[in-house]
């Protein structure tokens, strides 16, 4: 397995990548929110993508209650063989300990249930979304080959997680000889670089490929928010993770560097953004476009060079976060 590629499953130019999907209001059922798209918007967005290279969807069982792998299985049935489909199963899907989290019953309803939206019979990559506490370890990755075994997947992932979890996966699936994680689906950008202490340099040790998202900081990292003046953008009025996650005085310090040095170079700040990325080793990062022009901005940003100095200057007024994305342990019962 390369460093940055997915094992075997890359069509040409692994970096033309990017992620088309609906961020999911976790546990809200039937939930549709202002920035999310439905297919007559997406379908534009779908095409553009494909005619620019773009060969990576990222999509889950939880986004929209699973409107969203029906629009992606709909705009992307008739270019199946040259595409890479991710989903993702973990999140509660309903009430009840057996609408959510990595148990043997619930990846195999849901594979089947994803499937049947995605209108395919594999899913290219497979990720668990979150870690499970109540479940072992060995029942989910057990369950994981045998879909693996089955054709039904082709490959597992994961997403947020603790290092030590990540860990614990590897070698567990090394003890049982059964499918490894091959990519991991952290949140990682200019604004967010807490992976950069464990989980970053693991992956990279392990040749798990990283595939961040939210790598324009739902929004924050395009400058189109100013220091002190009024955010308003339908991402900003509905996210109600948004507004909480950016906006500190140091995160405006780090996105008026990247205006200064997009300035320079004559590009947007969401390229400059997302070039950071790709020097620093990402394989994909999976972005949320909601219009044409999104993507047109983000796949530009394969053509952005940055220099030692450059990176440096990116990152220097970066100040430490709050860890975003793992789920935290339980709380002992008492
Ligand atoms: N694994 C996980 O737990 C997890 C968690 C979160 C997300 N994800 C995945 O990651 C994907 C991307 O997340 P994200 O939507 O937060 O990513 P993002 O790319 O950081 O943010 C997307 C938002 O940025 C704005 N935007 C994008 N390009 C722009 C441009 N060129 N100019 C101005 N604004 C621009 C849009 O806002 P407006 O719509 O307001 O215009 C868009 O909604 C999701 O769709 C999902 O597949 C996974």
């Amino acid at each position: 397995m390369s460093q940055s590629g997915f094992n075997g499953i890359q069509p040409a130019g692994i970096h033309r990548l990017a992620g088309i999907a609906y961020l999911p209001r976790h546990n809200v059922f039937r939930h549709s929110e202002e920035w999310m798209v439905e297919i007559d918007k997406a379908n534009p967005i779908v095409k553009r993508a494909l005619d620019l290279g773009v060969n990576f969807f990222d999509t889950a069982n939880v986004y929209s209650d699973g409107r969203s792998e029906e629009i992606v299985g709909e705009l992307l049935k008739d270019h199946r063989d040259s595409v890479v489909i991710a989903s993702k199963v973990r999140l509660s899907t309903g009430e009840g300990p057996n609408k959510e989290g990595l148990s043997r019953y619930h990846i195999i309803d849901q594979a089947r249930k994803s499937l049947k939206r995605l209108k395919t019979d594999k899913i290219d990559l497979y990720q668990t979304h979150r870690w499970d506490y109540s479940t072992p370890i060995e029942e989910t990755l057990v369950a994981l080959n045998d879909l693996v075994r089955q054709g039904m997947v082709n490959y597992i992932g994961t997403s947020s997680m603790y290092a030590w979890q990540l860990a614990k996966a590897l070698f567990t699936s090394d003890r049982l000889g059964v499918a490894r994680f091959i990519s991991m689906q952290n949140h990682y950008s200019l604004c967010y670089r807490e992976e950069e202490r464990e989980m970053i340099p693991f992956c990279k040790d392990q040749g798990i490929a990283m595939i961040p998202w939210s790598p324009l900081a739902r929004g924050f990292l395009t400058g189109r928010y100013k220091r002190g003046g009024k955010a308003d953008s339908p991402r900003y009025r509905s996210d109600k993770y948004f507004a909480d996650r950016f906006f500190k005085p140091e995160d405006f310090d780090v996105v008026e560097r990247a205006e200064e040095i997009a300035k320079e170079k004559e590009v947007t700040v969401s390229q400059i953004a997302l070039a950071w990325l790709l020097h620093k080793g990402v394989c994909a990062p999976i972005i949320g476009a909601t219009k044409v022009e999104h993507l047109e901005d983000a796949v530009g940003s394969l053509e952005v060079k940055l220099s030692s100095d450059d990176m440096k200057r990116l990152e220097e007024p970066y100040k430490p976060h709050r860890i975003i994305g793992p789920l935290p342990l339980p709380e002992p019962a008492s």
